[in-house]
């Protein structure tokens, strides 16, 4: 059976001054997620946005919002995110003291959980939590700005972790989604997709066709066409 693709544009690429218009044309668009990343200039050296916008950006789609926490420490700000609206809350593991406490916090409060994995990071952080995920995002850039370029030796983690999610579902697990995040664009998402992931983040590649011809129409509906072929 074909794997359903979803596609998230990351808002860190949007006009900031305009955010309910931004999101709002890429729903219109297609966009099945607005990726929502949130860093604190502590875990992440950049600062962006947290519950208030996320409240805020929350009435003008109806896509589900996708949080994806680059703070330390995770817990205090997950029922905050919750209460504003978020349906999938992702952080990074070595970010929490008790990783499988953070996974249990965000299911109570209502939310899709998952973990993050920086290029770096072992996928061991997932030995003992399986059954507590519903989605587990790799990073394709190092974390805390937009714009850079995809890290090709995420191919063969994302092999990995498809592996690792099949195997689960096939001993009767629940379904995990596999999203990467960073540096996709029109021209490799195919090989991202054929390498294992089903949800595709992408800020610069959706956000920069802003005033382009086509606009988000048009560049959602290339990333279409590059996924259809796969
Ligand atoms: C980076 C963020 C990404 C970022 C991706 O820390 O997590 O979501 O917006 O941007 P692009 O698609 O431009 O690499
Ligand atoms: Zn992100």
């Amino acid at each position: 059976m074909p794997r359903s693709f979803r596609l998230a544009p990351s808002i860190l690429s949007a006009d900031f001054a305009r955010l309910g218009e931004e999101v709002r044309a890429v729903e219109a668009a297609g966009a099945d997620l607005i990726h929502f990343d949130v860093m604190d200039n502590h875990y992440v050296p950049n600062l962006t946005i947290g519950p208030l916008v996320c409240e805020a950006v929350r009435p003008h789609v109806s896509i589900p919002i996708d949080v994806h926490l680059m703070v330390r420490p995770v817990d205090r700000i997950i029922p905050d995110f919750a209460r504003a609206g978020a349906n999938l809350i992702t952080f990074h593991p070595e970010a929490s003291e008790h990783v499988d406490r953070s996974l249990q916090l965000i299911r109570d409060s209502g939310c899709k959980a998952g973990l993050v994995f920086n290029p770096a990071t072992p996928l061991h952080y997932l030995d003992h939590v399986m059954d507590k995920l519903d989605i587990i995002l790799l990073m394709s850039v190092n974390p805390g700005f937009g714009g850079q370029k995809f890290i090709a030796s995420t191919l063969p983690k994302i092999r990995a972790v498809r592996d690792r999610i099949d195997a689960h579902v096939a001993a009767g697990g629940q379904p995990i989604w596999l999203e990467v995040d960073g540096g996709v664009k029109i021209d490799n998402v195919a090989e991202v997709a054929r390498a294992g992931a089903d949800t595709f983040v992408a800020g610069s590649a959706v956000f920069g066709a802003r005033g382009a011809d086509g606009g988000y129409d048009e560049v959602i509906r290339r990333f279409r066409e590059a996924l259809a072929g796969v």
